[in-house]
């Protein structure tokens, strides 16, 4: 049987467990949760949800352009993983690794996107990004 975690600690330094997910978070922002519910379930690890009140730092330490920015920056097995990134590219691109990529990123929060869905509202359309090494490249288109 698979686990489904989800944890919360609302602290600046959380004791982890090996292969946890560590996802940074806007101030109480509340679609992160709803999108680490769903990588919690799909991984099947626990999320630890870190309220981080200068995100910014996170972006610079990554090498990640502002203009990508969302709500949440989330680690898994090294690739860093910004805003709503669905969980079919997570997977995609833990699994090939492409070379110079060191995360996704979903700039701004798109409706329809995984944890920002809205009922009775078109999905918008949107592009997965991926960044490193300086560069940019369209990832996905959704
Ligand atoms: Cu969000
Ligand atoms: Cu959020």
């Amino acid at each position: 049987m698979r686990k489904y975690l989800l944890a919360l600690a609302f602290v600046a330094s959380p004791a982890l467990a090996a292969g946890d997910i560590v996802m940074h978070r806007d101030l109480g922002c509340g679609c992160c949760e709803a999108w680490a519910a769903q990588v919690a379930k799909a991984f099947g690890k626990a999320v630890t949800i870190v309220d981080d009140a200068n995100r910014a730092n996170m972006h610079k330490r990554l090498g990640m352009q502002p203009a990508l920015a969302s709500c949440h920056t989330a680690m898994i097995d090294g690739i860093a993983f910004e805003g709503h990134v669905p969980i079919a590219d997570m997977k995609r691109v833990l699994a090939t690794r492409p070379a110079g990529v060191t995360g996704l990123a979903v700039p701004g929060m798109p409706i329809g996107s995984p944890g920002m869905e809205v009922p009775g509202r078109v999905a918008d359309s949107y592009t997965v990004i991926a960044f490193g090494a300086g560069k940019t490249s369209a990832f996905a288109r959704r």
